[in-house]
Protein backbone atom coordinates (compact mmCIF):
# COMPACT_ATOMS: atom_id res chain seq x y z
CA UNK A 1 0.00 0.00 0.00
CA UNK A 2 1.00 3.57 -0.70
CA UNK A 3 1.24 6.49 1.29
CA UNK A 4 -2.79 6.97 0.45
CA UNK A 5 -4.25 3.96 0.85
CA UNK A 6 -2.10 4.54 4.41
CA UNK A 7 -3.52 7.55 5.29
CA UNK A 8 -7.26 5.80 4.26
CA UNK A 9 -6.33 2.81 6.54
CA UNK A 10 -5.63 5.55 9.45
CA UNK A 11 -8.43 7.28 9.05
CA UNK A 12 -10.71 4.55 9.01
CA UNK A 13 -8.88 3.17 12.11
CA UNK A 14 -10.11 6.19 13.92
CA UNK A 15 -13.25 6.68 13.12
CA UNK A 16 -13.62 2.94 14.40
CA UNK A 17 -12.07 4.02 17.91
CA UNK A 18 -14.61 6.97 17.98
CA UNK A 19 -17.41 4.54 17.09
CA UNK A 20 -16.17 2.15 20.21
CA UNK A 21 -16.03 4.56 22.15
CA UNK A 22 -19.33 5.96 21.49
CA UNK A 23 -20.73 2.54 22.41
CA UNK A 24 -21.30 1.95 18.90
CA UNK A 25 -20.63 -1.59 17.37
CA UNK A 26 -17.14 -2.03 15.57
CA UNK A 27 -17.02 -2.96 11.90
CA UNK A 28 -16.11 -6.55 11.88
CA UNK A 29 -17.82 -7.49 8.59
CA UNK A 30 -15.96 -10.69 6.50
CA UNK A 31 -13.29 -9.47 4.46
CA UNK A 32 -11.60 -6.53 4.64
CA UNK A 33 -12.68 -3.09 4.12
CA UNK A 34 -11.47 -1.76 0.01
CA UNK A 35 -9.29 0.64 1.14
CA UNK A 36 -6.79 -1.44 3.40
CA UNK A 37 -6.85 -3.97 0.15
CA UNK A 38 -3.80 -4.14 -2.03
CA UNK A 39 -4.00 -2.98 -5.54
CA UNK A 40 -2.10 -5.08 -8.47
CA UNK A 41 -2.18 -4.72 -11.92
CA UNK A 42 -1.56 -7.69 -13.46
CA UNK A 43 -0.79 -7.51 -17.35
CA UNK A 44 -0.99 -10.87 -18.74
CA UNK A 45 0.18 -12.38 -22.14
CA UNK A 46 -3.18 -13.64 -23.42
CA UNK A 47 -4.94 -16.86 -23.74
CA UNK A 48 -3.04 -19.12 -26.26
CA UNK A 49 -2.72 -22.09 -24.45
CA UNK A 50 -3.34 -24.07 -21.71
CA UNK A 51 -0.37 -23.12 -19.77
CA UNK A 52 -1.55 -19.80 -20.29
CA UNK A 53 -5.09 -20.55 -18.45
CA UNK A 54 -3.96 -22.23 -15.66
CA UNK A 55 -1.38 -19.51 -15.03
CA UNK A 56 -4.01 -16.99 -15.27
CA UNK A 57 -6.30 -19.00 -12.93
CA UNK A 58 -3.47 -19.47 -10.31
CA UNK A 59 -2.82 -15.57 -10.39
CA UNK A 60 -6.76 -14.73 -9.52
CA UNK A 61 -7.10 -17.16 -6.96
CA UNK A 62 -3.91 -16.00 -5.21
CA UNK A 63 -4.98 -12.28 -5.64
CA UNK A 64 -8.83 -12.72 -4.20
CA UNK A 65 -9.95 -9.86 -2.19
CA UNK A 66 -10.14 -12.73 1.11
CA UNK A 67 -6.33 -12.74 0.58
CA UNK A 68 -6.23 -9.23 0.62
CA UNK A 69 -5.65 -7.83 -2.80
CA UNK A 70 -7.82 -5.79 -5.47
CA UNK A 71 -6.62 -7.44 -8.67
CA UNK A 72 -6.71 -5.37 -11.97
CA UNK A 73 -5.97 -8.13 -14.49
CA UNK A 74 -5.52 -7.26 -18.41
CA UNK A 75 -5.55 -9.72 -21.17
CA UNK A 76 -3.22 -8.07 -23.81
CA UNK A 77 -4.21 -10.71 -26.56
CA UNK A 78 -0.36 -11.35 -27.40
CA UNK A 79 0.57 -8.26 -28.37
CA UNK A 80 2.48 -6.17 -26.97
CA UNK A 81 1.34 -2.39 -27.57
CA UNK A 82 -1.29 -3.33 -25.40
CA UNK A 83 0.71 -4.32 -22.23
CA UNK A 84 2.54 -1.35 -22.50
CA UNK A 85 -0.64 0.57 -22.52
CA UNK A 86 -1.79 -1.88 -19.70
CA UNK A 87 1.00 -0.49 -17.65
CA UNK A 88 0.55 3.20 -18.14
CA UNK A 89 -2.90 2.86 -17.28
CA UNK A 90 -1.94 1.19 -14.10
CA UNK A 91 -0.06 3.81 -13.49
CA UNK A 92 -2.72 6.07 -13.74
CA UNK A 93 -4.94 4.46 -11.34
CA UNK A 94 -1.95 4.38 -9.07
CA UNK A 95 -1.99 0.77 -8.40
CA UNK A 96 0.60 -0.30 -5.72
CA UNK A 97 2.30 -2.71 -7.69
CA UNK A 98 2.32 -3.97 -11.32
CA UNK A 99 3.46 -7.64 -12.27
CA UNK A 100 3.96 -8.15 -15.75
CA UNK A 101 4.10 -11.66 -17.80
CA UNK A 102 6.42 -9.74 -21.15
CA UNK A 103 5.37 -11.26 -24.25
CA UNK A 104 8.30 -10.72 -25.78
CA UNK A 105 12.01 -9.84 -24.53
CA UNK A 106 12.94 -6.74 -25.92
CA UNK A 107 11.33 -3.00 -25.86
CA UNK A 108 10.57 -2.77 -22.06
CA UNK A 109 13.26 0.10 -21.35
CA UNK A 110 10.66 3.20 -22.16
CA UNK A 111 7.30 1.35 -20.03
CA UNK A 112 9.52 -0.09 -17.15
CA UNK A 113 11.09 3.60 -16.53
CA UNK A 114 7.40 4.87 -16.71
CA UNK A 115 6.55 2.53 -13.64
CA UNK A 116 10.06 3.42 -11.58
CA UNK A 117 9.64 6.98 -12.27
CA UNK A 118 6.25 6.59 -10.74
CA UNK A 119 7.74 4.84 -7.66
CA UNK A 120 5.37 1.60 -8.36
CA UNK A 121 7.57 -1.39 -7.94
CA UNK A 122 7.66 -3.75 -10.58
CA UNK A 123 7.24 -8.11 -10.77
CA UNK A 124 8.24 -9.76 -13.86
CA UNK A 125 6.76 -13.59 -13.75
CA UNK A 126 7.35 -16.37 -16.21
CA UNK A 127 9.04 -14.67 -19.41
CA UNK A 128 12.51 -12.43 -18.79
CA UNK A 129 13.09 -8.69 -20.32
CA UNK A 130 16.69 -7.48 -22.32
CA UNK A 131 16.07 -4.22 -19.93
CA UNK A 132 18.20 -2.64 -17.30
CA UNK A 133 18.01 -4.46 -13.97
CA UNK A 134 17.29 -1.37 -12.28
CA UNK A 135 14.13 -0.92 -14.21
CA UNK A 136 11.84 -3.42 -11.52
CA UNK A 137 11.88 -5.05 -8.55
CA UNK A 138 12.25 -8.97 -9.12
CA UNK A 139 11.93 -10.96 -11.74
CA UNK A 140 10.21 -15.00 -11.24
CA UNK A 141 10.50 -17.39 -14.30
CA UNK A 142 11.72 -20.79 -16.05
CA UNK A 143 15.13 -21.04 -17.34
CA UNK A 144 13.86 -21.81 -20.69
CA UNK A 145 17.23 -22.70 -22.35
CA UNK A 146 17.43 -25.17 -19.68
CA UNK A 147 14.45 -26.25 -20.66
CA UNK A 148 15.63 -27.14 -24.21
CA UNK A 149 18.89 -28.58 -22.89
CA UNK A 150 16.84 -30.96 -21.30
CA UNK A 151 14.64 -31.91 -24.18
CA UNK A 152 17.65 -32.02 -26.55
CA UNK A 153 19.59 -34.11 -24.02
CA UNK A 154 16.68 -36.61 -23.78
CA UNK A 155 16.39 -36.98 -27.33
CA UNK A 156 20.02 -37.89 -27.62
CA UNK A 157 19.97 -39.90 -25.22
CA UNK A 158 16.94 -42.30 -25.99
CA UNK A 159 18.32 -42.59 -29.58
CA UNK A 160 21.74 -43.73 -28.33
CA UNK A 161 20.03 -46.21 -26.00
CA UNK A 162 17.71 -47.35 -29.05
CA UNK A 163 21.30 -47.64 -31.09
CA UNK A 164 19.44 -45.54 -33.65
CA UNK A 165 21.81 -44.94 -36.38
CA UNK A 166 19.79 -43.11 -39.48
CA UNK A 167 19.48 -39.76 -39.75
CA UNK A 168 17.90 -37.35 -37.43
CA UNK A 169 15.44 -35.24 -39.60
CA UNK A 170 14.34 -32.71 -36.95
CA UNK A 171 11.77 -29.90 -37.17
CA UNK A 172 11.36 -26.84 -34.54
CA UNK A 173 7.71 -25.31 -34.43
CA UNK A 174 8.75 -22.43 -32.29
CA UNK A 175 7.00 -20.49 -29.84
CA UNK A 176 5.95 -16.41 -30.37
CA UNK A 177 8.84 -15.08 -32.10
CA UNK A 178 10.69 -12.79 -29.85
CA UNK A 179 9.72 -14.28 -26.47
CA UNK A 180 12.12 -15.40 -23.78
CA UNK A 181 10.26 -18.93 -23.59
CA UNK A 182 11.39 -19.49 -27.58
CA UNK A 183 14.58 -17.49 -27.69
CA UNK A 184 15.79 -20.20 -25.04
CA UNK A 185 13.74 -23.33 -26.02
CA UNK A 186 15.46 -22.30 -29.54
CA UNK A 187 18.61 -21.50 -29.08
CA UNK A 188 19.02 -25.23 -27.02
CA UNK A 189 17.32 -27.02 -30.05
CA UNK A 190 19.95 -25.02 -33.03
CA UNK A 191 22.81 -25.53 -30.32
CA UNK A 192 21.66 -29.61 -30.18
CA UNK A 193 21.45 -30.33 -33.99
CA UNK A 194 24.87 -28.20 -34.25
CA UNK A 195 26.57 -30.30 -32.03
CA UNK A 196 24.21 -33.78 -32.62
CA UNK A 197 24.67 -33.54 -36.62
CA UNK A 198 20.75 -33.87 -36.16
CA UNK A 199 19.52 -32.22 -39.88
CA UNK A 200 17.16 -29.06 -39.67
CA UNK A 201 14.15 -29.61 -42.03
CA UNK A 202 12.24 -26.20 -40.64
CA UNK A 203 11.64 -23.74 -38.02
CA UNK A 204 9.01 -21.63 -37.94
CA UNK A 205 6.53 -20.48 -35.54
CA UNK A 206 3.49 -22.15 -34.53
CA UNK A 207 2.87 -18.86 -31.69
CA UNK A 208 2.31 -21.49 -28.75
CA UNK A 209 -1.22 -22.09 -30.55
CA UNK A 210 -2.57 -25.03 -31.39
CA UNK A 211 -3.78 -24.00 -34.78
CA UNK A 212 -0.89 -22.74 -35.76
CA UNK A 213 0.91 -25.32 -35.03
CA UNK A 214 -1.43 -27.21 -36.75
CA UNK A 215 -0.91 -25.22 -40.16
CA UNK A 216 2.64 -24.67 -40.09
CA UNK A 217 2.96 -28.32 -39.62
CA UNK A 218 0.77 -29.23 -42.44
CA UNK A 219 3.05 -27.26 -44.54
CA UNK A 220 6.06 -28.55 -43.74
CA UNK A 221 4.78 -31.88 -44.45
CA UNK A 222 3.96 -31.01 -47.80
CA UNK A 223 7.41 -29.96 -48.40
CA UNK A 224 8.73 -32.77 -46.41
CA UNK A 225 8.43 -36.39 -46.47
CA UNK A 226 11.44 -37.59 -44.21
CA UNK A 227 10.38 -35.65 -40.89
CA UNK A 228 11.08 -38.11 -38.23
CA UNK A 229 11.09 -35.70 -35.08
CA UNK A 230 9.15 -32.81 -34.25
CA UNK A 231 10.38 -30.15 -31.35
CA UNK A 232 7.23 -28.46 -30.41
CA UNK A 233 7.63 -25.44 -28.10
CA UNK A 234 4.68 -26.40 -25.95
CA UNK A 235 1.91 -28.63 -25.55
CA UNK A 236 -0.80 -26.91 -27.33
CA UNK A 237 1.33 -26.88 -30.77
CA UNK A 238 2.35 -30.75 -30.13
CA UNK A 239 -1.54 -31.34 -30.11
CA UNK A 240 -1.51 -29.13 -33.68
CA UNK A 241 1.79 -30.96 -34.80
CA UNK A 242 -0.05 -34.70 -34.34
CA UNK A 243 -3.21 -33.79 -36.03
CA UNK A 244 -1.34 -32.61 -39.40
CA UNK A 245 0.86 -35.59 -39.23
CA UNK A 246 -2.17 -38.27 -39.10
CA UNK A 247 -4.54 -36.43 -41.23
CA UNK A 248 -1.16 -36.77 -43.41
CA UNK A 249 -1.74 -40.70 -43.12
CA UNK A 250 1.55 -40.85 -41.02
CA UNK A 251 2.22 -41.99 -37.43
CA UNK A 252 3.46 -40.23 -34.47
CA UNK A 253 4.91 -42.82 -32.01
CA UNK A 254 8.29 -43.17 -30.68
CA UNK A 255 9.89 -45.90 -32.80
CA UNK A 256 12.03 -43.95 -35.27
CA UNK A 257 13.07 -47.52 -36.49
CA UNK A 258 9.61 -48.49 -38.12
CA UNK A 259 8.89 -44.57 -39.60
CA UNK A 260 7.15 -43.37 -36.24
CA UNK A 261 7.47 -39.35 -36.11
CA UNK A 262 8.97 -38.34 -32.47
CA UNK A 263 7.41 -35.35 -30.43
CA UNK A 264 8.80 -33.32 -27.75
CA UNK A 265 6.91 -31.27 -26.02
CA UNK A 266 6.90 -28.18 -22.84
CA UNK A 267 4.66 -27.44 -20.17
CA UNK A 268 3.51 -30.61 -18.71
CA UNK A 269 -0.03 -29.61 -18.59
CA UNK A 270 -3.12 -32.11 -17.84
CA UNK A 271 -3.75 -32.62 -21.62
CA UNK A 272 -0.08 -32.48 -22.57
CA UNK A 273 1.03 -34.99 -19.64
CA UNK A 274 -2.36 -37.37 -21.18
CA UNK A 275 -0.44 -37.69 -24.42
CA UNK A 276 2.57 -37.83 -22.67
CA UNK A 277 0.89 -40.71 -21.12
CA UNK A 278 -0.57 -42.75 -24.36
CA UNK A 279 2.93 -42.48 -26.26
CA UNK A 280 2.10 -39.63 -28.19
CA UNK A 281 4.77 -37.16 -26.69
CA UNK A 282 7.95 -38.85 -26.19
CA UNK A 283 9.28 -36.63 -23.41
CA UNK A 284 7.44 -33.71 -22.09
CA UNK A 285 10.03 -31.20 -20.11
CA UNK A 286 7.79 -29.24 -17.42
CA UNK A 287 7.48 -25.34 -17.32
CA UNK A 288 5.28 -24.63 -14.07
CA UNK A 289 2.18 -21.92 -14.75
CA UNK A 290 1.41 -21.60 -10.47
CA UNK A 291 2.77 -18.45 -9.99
CA UNK A 292 -0.11 -17.24 -8.09
CA UNK A 293 1.13 -17.99 -4.57
CA UNK A 294 4.23 -17.49 -5.30
CA UNK A 295 3.75 -13.69 -6.19
CA UNK A 296 1.34 -12.94 -4.10
CA UNK A 297 3.70 -13.76 -0.96
CA UNK A 298 6.40 -11.73 -2.73
CA UNK A 299 4.03 -8.54 -2.88
CA UNK A 300 3.68 -9.58 0.89
CA UNK A 301 7.19 -9.47 1.52
CA UNK A 302 8.01 -5.84 -0.03
CA UNK A 303 4.61 -4.62 1.77
CA UNK A 304 5.99 -5.84 5.39
CA UNK A 305 9.62 -3.74 4.18
CA UNK A 306 11.14 -6.73 2.90
CA UNK A 307 13.55 -7.49 -0.27
CA UNK A 308 13.55 -9.58 -2.83
CA UNK A 309 15.68 -12.31 -4.91
CA UNK A 310 16.23 -10.38 -8.34
CA UNK A 311 16.17 -13.12 -10.20
CA UNK A 312 14.65 -16.49 -9.47
CA UNK A 313 14.42 -19.46 -12.01
CA UNK A 314 12.26 -22.03 -10.55
CA UNK A 315 12.95 -25.88 -10.39
CA UNK A 316 10.92 -27.77 -13.21
CA UNK A 317 10.45 -31.90 -13.96
CA UNK A 318 10.49 -33.79 -17.24
CA UNK A 319 8.18 -36.55 -17.54
CA UNK A 320 8.15 -39.82 -20.09
CA UNK A 321 6.31 -43.18 -20.31
CA UNK A 322 9.22 -44.57 -21.81
CA UNK A 323 11.18 -46.05 -19.57
CA UNK A 324 14.98 -46.41 -21.48
CA UNK A 325 16.43 -42.96 -20.34
CA UNK A 326 15.81 -42.26 -16.22
CA UNK A 327 17.48 -39.35 -16.23
CA UNK A 328 19.60 -36.04 -18.65
CA UNK A 329 22.72 -34.79 -18.06
CA UNK A 330 22.95 -31.18 -18.73
CA UNK A 331 26.19 -29.02 -18.43
CA UNK A 332 27.41 -31.26 -15.95
CA UNK A 333 24.26 -31.37 -13.62
CA UNK A 334 22.18 -34.90 -14.01
CA UNK A 335 18.15 -34.21 -13.63
CA UNK A 336 15.81 -37.34 -13.00
CA UNK A 337 13.56 -37.84 -15.51
CA UNK A 338 9.98 -38.87 -14.10
CA UNK A 339 8.33 -41.65 -15.42
CA UNK A 340 5.01 -41.02 -16.30
CA UNK A 341 2.27 -43.19 -14.13
CA UNK A 342 -1.69 -42.33 -14.41
CA UNK A 343 -1.60 -41.73 -10.83
CA UNK A 344 0.81 -39.30 -11.15
CA UNK A 345 -1.44 -37.15 -13.98
CA UNK A 346 -4.27 -38.02 -12.11
CA UNK A 347 -2.40 -35.84 -8.95
CA UNK A 348 -1.57 -33.26 -11.49
CA UNK A 349 -2.69 -29.63 -10.38
CA UNK A 350 -3.09 -28.23 -13.55
O1 LIG B 1 5.97 -18.42 -21.40
C1 LIG B 1 5.55 -19.73 -21.17
C2 LIG B 1 5.08 -20.32 -22.45
O2 LIG B 1 4.03 -19.52 -22.98
C3 LIG B 1 4.47 -21.72 -22.34
O3 LIG B 1 5.35 -22.71 -22.75
C4 LIG B 1 3.41 -21.65 -23.36
O4 LIG B 1 2.50 -22.69 -23.33
C5 LIG B 1 2.88 -20.30 -23.17
O5 LIG B 1 1.97 -19.88 -24.06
Amino acid sequence: MKTRALAAGLWGLLAIILLSACGAPAETGEGVSDDSLITVGFSQVGAESDWRTSCTNSVMEAFSEENGFNLIFSDAQQKQENQIKAVRDFISQDVDYIIIDPITESGWDQSLKEASDAGIPVILVDRAVDADESLYTAAIGSDFELEGKKACAYLKAYLDKMSYKGEVNIVDIQGTIGASATIGRSKAFDDAAKKYGWNVLAQETGEFTQAKGQEVMESILKRHDNVNVVYCENDNEAFGVRDAIESAGKKVGNNIEKGEIILLSFDTTRAGLTETLNGTILVNTECNPLYGERLASMVKTLEEGGTLEKHTYIDEDQYSANELVKSVTVDGKTYPVTILTQEILDERPY
